[in-house]
């Protein structure tokens, strides 16, 4: 009966950290990656994404806002933005100082419709239900204010860009976790010389990332799988909600002899499941380097962490 209540104590307490603390321990990952050629200038590349922005979330804004002090040198944001119908002045105000700066977006299923409840007990089942739609978002205010402020959407575009100085080309897809991903639209190499070969996608699928490497994309950002949320100390992710193995839920990897991935574990949850464990909200700041002679490692750490005082309420 006491070990009973002892496991049952433990398991609220653990909950209760998940919850309360480790949801808002925002965290900043660096890492180093070797994907541009010889004797290019470095790029920082700040990366954000899966805010699931609920209005009352003051402490995840201010923290998203004073990241423009790193002051790099482009700003992407992989998607699902949004939580609730009222949350696109929250985006507005985490990214407000960001959006001085170049930027470049791909939405997700999360800036599209709402959250729905979900049963927890499916939670480590890889075979997911069918995606159930919640109430449709403004994506359409998020976008047009992104766009006012000199975003650019990727979505479905082969773009051309100057980043200090250097010309980076960049292609998109919409989120393919919902089936939305058209990439035949941007499909083919690109045959200009530039800098960075840049894909984005919400959702890394393996089907998306497969056409990225084949065209000859040098790096493929994501989000989406929240690191799986969840994660067991020593062994890492359970799940990644979508085709990826575990091992690449989050941070650097490569995808292919030529092409690296990054996936940002994001800065939020669902409010039907807002707890993380083991895997702390994060933004990324990744500085893109020449590839080596040999086949070069990406080098990951984590630079810096708070934990406000006011958590957020949701
Ligand atoms: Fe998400």
């Amino acid at each position: 009966m006491r070990s009973a209540l002892g496991i049952a104590g433990l398991g609220v307490a653990t909950v209760g950290y998940a919850a309360l603390i480790e949801r808002t321990h925002w965290t900043l990952r660096t890492a180093t990656l070797p994907v541009l050629p010889r004797g290019s200038p470095s790029l920082r590349v700040l990366h954000v994404s899966d805010l699931h922005m609920m209005p009352n979330q003051q402490s995840k804004q201010r923290w998203v806002a004073e990241l423009a002090e790193l002051r790099p040198d482009l700003v992407v944001n992989t998607g699902d933005n949004l939580a609730h119908p009222k949350g696109v002045p929250g985006v507005l105000r985490a990214l407000e100082p960001l959006l001085e700066l170049p930027g470049l977006f791909v939405f997700g299923s999360n800036d599209y419709y709402g959250p729905t409840p979900k049963n927890p007990l499916k939670y480590l089942r890889q075979r997911r239900d069918k995606w159930v739609k919640g109430v449709p978002l403004p994506w359409r205010d998020l976008r047009a204010a992104l766009l006012e402020r000199g975003w650019l959407d990727g979505t479905h575009q082969r773009l051309r860009l100057e980043v200090a100085g250097q010309s980076v080309a960049v292609a998109g897809v919409d989120d393919p976790h919902i089936g939305r991903d058209r990439y035949q639209t941007i499909a083919g190499p690109i045959a200009e010389q530039v800098t960075l070969k840049l894909g984005l996608t919400h959702s890394p699928e393996p089907r998306v990332l497969d056409r990225f490497a084949a065209d000859g994309y040098d790096l493929i950002m994501a989000g989406h799988t929240h690191g799986g949320q969840l994660r067991v100390p020593c062994y890492g992710a359970l799940v990644t909600n979508c085709g990826l193995d575990r091992s690449r839920a989050r941070g650097a990897s490569r995808w292919g002899a030529h092409t690296w991935l990054h996936v940002s574990a994001g800065l939020g949850t669902s409010p039907y499941a807002p707890i993380r464990f083991a895997c702390p909200p994060e933004a990324s700041l990744l500085t893109l380097v020449p590839r080596p002679v040999g086949p070069g490692a990406a080098r990951t750490g984590q630079a810096r962490t708070t934990s406000p005082a006011a958590a957020d309420v949701s």
